[in-house]
């Protein structure tokens, strides 16, 4: 690929991540991940993503686990690991280890958001890691007989103290330790500690980086998308490791709880928190509390992502130019299709009731969804709402889109058949084609 090439990919790539920059600026993430990911070395990278997504606006919230780093303290210390039911028993021994662990990986933390070095990714991000007492725990308790000693569970997170500090432009650190008002140290789970915090503060998304791979179901197909309610059946159904339920469980615990969107990110792709949050698939699971993908009418709030969806295509002449008066002045006879809450897709139909027509003008698919069906769901959706105002016949005009309505049921027609009024605004010089599809 020569420079020029090279040149025009990386302008229409930032172009493309711009609506999501848009929509997550000023929103909340909980980003949790285990400490597996330390001991894979993969801690300086992240810290760079994560820097990146601080710098576009976003407020991070991160929480880190201990597993690993705990064993290895106990093994230090000739000390066998205890477990009951998948839970660990944190004696007085165990819980120096938790300490040491945590401590350790809060210093290495604070090292990687350190970075700084000319022509870096981390080049002048200057960015302050805030770390404190923002749990509050309980301990579990006696289960099966079993007491699981220091090992607790959140009970509280100081929301009201971390958010004026994301506010300000810092970044909240919480260990998967909690304190108790009896002045004790809990031992928690990082998937609780960071569900809680993305209850507490209502955050925008819950983000958790695996170890584990992308989840698939028994006959091994990727699952990518989930509702609450789907990822709950999931989880009866039991087909899944325990390691991998135990994150969905906790994605489900906070979708249930209002967080809007939860993910399941393998940690092992280059990257995959930024896919994850800057591309339109993802490469992880994400679980939400409805269907992520909503087709509906336009609010004068969509006027903005369809003037970014239009921009490109009248810049190249495939659609004509519509100032954004006019969107905001026909705004109803749009629809849009928006997913985690960025507008990717539009249509908008004009009726001709004297001629019982209707025209859908301005359909548009964001270049990295398409070809998955969305355009014909928009013109299916664009159907319904001209049969539904009664009208008989749809047209189009178009000069590079012939043979995709073609192929769904379109027939050419003459400008003469238009409605009246749109023939005398039919533009000559454009020479569109024409085409009609009976309702
Ligand atoms: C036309 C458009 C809305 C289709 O969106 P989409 O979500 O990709 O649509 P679907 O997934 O339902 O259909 C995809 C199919 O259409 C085909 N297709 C896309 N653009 C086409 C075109 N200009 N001519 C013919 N076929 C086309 C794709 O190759 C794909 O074919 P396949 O199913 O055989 O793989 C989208 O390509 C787009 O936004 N284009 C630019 C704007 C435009 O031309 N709008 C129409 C103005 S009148």
């Amino acid at each position: 690929m020569n420079a020029m090439e090279n040149s025009v990919q990386f302008v229409q790539w930032l172009r493309s991540v711009a609506p999501y920059i848009h929509a997550f600026r000023g929103q909340t993430f909980v980003i949790a991940f285990p400490g597996e990911l330390v001991k894979a070395g993969a801690l300086p990278v992240l810290a760079q993503d994560l820097s990146l997504l601080h710098a576009l606006g976003i407020k991070v919230v991160i929480v880190h686990g201990s597993r690993p780093q705990v064993e290895e303290q106990l093994a230090l210390r000739n000390m066998a690991p205890r477990f009951h039911n998948g839970l660990r028993v944190t004696d007085t021994a165990a819980m120096e280890c938790a300490k040491e662990a945590a401590g350790e990986l809060r210093l290495d933390i604070e090292a990687a958001f350190s970075q700084g070095l000319p022509n870096t990714p981390m080049a002048h991000s200057e960015i302050r890691v805030i770390s404190g007492n923002f749990v509050t725990a309980r301990p579990l308790g006696v289960i099966d007989g079993v007491d699981l000693e220091l090992t607790g569970v959140t009970r509280k997170i100081a929301h009201e103290v971390i958010r004026p500090i994301v506010n300000a432009g810092g970044l909240v650190l919480l260990s998967p330790l909690g304190f108790s008002p009896t002045g004790e140290v809990f031992n928690l789970s990082m998937e609780d500690v960071a569900t809680a915090a993305a209850i507490a503060l209502r955050a925008d998304k819950l983000i958790f980086l695996t170890e584990t791979p992308l989840m698939s179901n028994a006959a091994g197909d990727e699952i990518r998308e989930l509702t609450a309610a789907q990822a709950e059946a999931l989880l009866k159904a039991s087909e899944l490791p325990p390691d991998v339920a135990f994150y969905l469980d906790h994605c489900v615990q906070a979708s249930r709880r209002g967080v809007p969107r939860a993910h399941m990110v393998p940690y092992e792709i280059d990257g995959s928190p930024l896919l994850e949050i800057f591309t339109h698939d993802g490469v992880g699971t994400m679980v939400s509390y409805e269907n992520l993908e909503s087709l509906r009418q336009a609010t004068i709030e969509d006027v903005g992502g369809i003037l970014k969806l239009i921009e490109p295509h009248e810049a190249d002449g495939t659609l004509v130019k519509r100032p954004r008066e006019l969107i905001e002045r026909e705004i109803d006879h749009f629809s849009v299709i928006e997913h985690d809450g960025v507008i990717f897709g539009c249509a908008a139909l004009y009726p001709f009731p004297a001629e019982n027509m209707a025209e859908m003008a301005c359909l548009i698919v964001s270049p990295d969804a398409q070809t998955q069906g969305d355009g014909e769901r928009l013109l299916k959706h664009m159907e319904n709402r001209a049969r539904a105002a009664g009208l008989r016949k749809l047209f189009v005009l178009t000069t590079r889109t012939a043979h995709w309505f073609l192929k769904r049921g379109f027939m050419p027609a003459t400008v003469d058949t238009l409605p009246k009024d749109r023939q005398s605004m039919y533009n000559w010089q454009r020479k569109s084609l024409v085409f009609v599809k009976n309702l």
